[in-house]
């Protein structure tokens, strides 16, 4: 798998004048993982560094959204905003901009999911123009890699439409995990994708910037045995730390909040995880070259 990381090369020649923000996309097919628990808490992270942060629901469970305290029942909400930024589809676009959708916690901004959403690879379906580049179209159009400096994607567990589009929109991927034999299965899966991506030519292959092994019990040795082997695996030095199954996560959670917002001692190490992903993703932006 490690070699198959390292065949993927970019295609095609990007424009000249880059902007300077980067799409990182929380990432796995497989459900339940860690991918918005990990989102949330590095736009945190990345925020608490001086960073101008977006976050992005393309769930349409819209569990980032709810983090964020915002529930979209009848509103409008990020699928909206897509199908508004495709010209063919001007029948179905409503009058709602990019402001009347953002919602901010603290310093983070988000664009928030709703159930619409898990219609969206039918309401495309129809389109002439490429419907694997719609994410990317849309930040380009409202100039959004410009206005911030990174943006936080939280993904669906598929591997759909909705995620080939923030494959395509993305220059920077994060793996959480957990340890057993079906993840190793669906990260193999993973990587077909992203050489698929890179083999459309339409755009350049994000990046792996890091597995995140998550709720790992080292008391289990087959789940010990599991991640050594996935480790080994992976491109050498981009498995982090693992996270390990922990209450503090699940009361910040509960009361929608990151664990920034906790001064007490018990959340000094996550916090510390948490900021090792920013500077995970800081450091390769620093040597990112287009
Ligand atoms: N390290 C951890 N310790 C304890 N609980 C955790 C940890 N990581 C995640 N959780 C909990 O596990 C559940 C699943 O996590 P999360 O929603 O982040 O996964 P996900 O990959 O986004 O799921 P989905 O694929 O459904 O979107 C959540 O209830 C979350 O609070
Ligand atoms: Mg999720």
């Amino acid at each position: 798998m490690a070699s198959l990381f390292n065949r993927l090369k970019p295609k095609i020649s990007e424009p000249a004048v880059e902007p300077k923000g980067k799409v990182i996309a929380f990432l796995n097919q497989k459900g339940g993982v860690g991918k918005t628990t990990m989102a949330y808490n590095t736009a945190f992270a990345l925020s608490e560094e001086g960073h101008k942060v977006l976050c992005l629901d393309l769930d349409p469970q819209s569990n980032l959204s709810l983090l964020f305290g915002c529930e979209r029942t009848g509103k409008h909400h990020l699928h909206h905003l897509l199908i508004n930024s495709i010209r063919e589809l001007a029948p179905l676009h409503v009058s709602s901009l990019i402001g009347d959708v953002l919602v901010t916690k603290g310093k983070v901004d988000l664009l928030p999911s709703g159930q619409e959403l898990s219609g969206f690879e039918l309401t495309v379906a129809g389109i002439s123009a490429p419907r694997q580049t719609i994410l990317k179209k849309f930040f380009e159009k409202n100039n959004l890699l410009n206005e911030y400096d990174y943006i936080i994607v939280d993904c669906p567990p598929t591997l759909g439409l909705l995620v080939v589009n923030i494959l395509c929109a993305s220059q920077g991927v994060m793996i959480p995990f957990k340890p057993d034999e079906f993840s190793r299965k669906g990260l193999t899966h993973f990587y077909e994708a992203l050489e698929d991506v890179a083999d459309m030519g339409i755009s350049r292959a994000p990046d792996v910037l890091a597995h995140i092994p998550n709720m790992v019990d080292l008391r289990r040795k087959q789940e010990v045995l599991d991640l050594e082997k996935i480790s080994s695996e992976m491109a050498e030095g981009t498995t982090v730390e693992p996270f390990f199954n922990r209450a503090q996560l699940v009361k910040s959670q509960a009361q929608k909040k990151s664990v920034y917002d906790f001064k007490g001692k018990d959340f000094k190490h996550l916090q510390g995880q948490f900021t090792n992903l920013a500077k995970i993703i800081t450091n390769w932006n620093e040597h990112y070259e287009h």
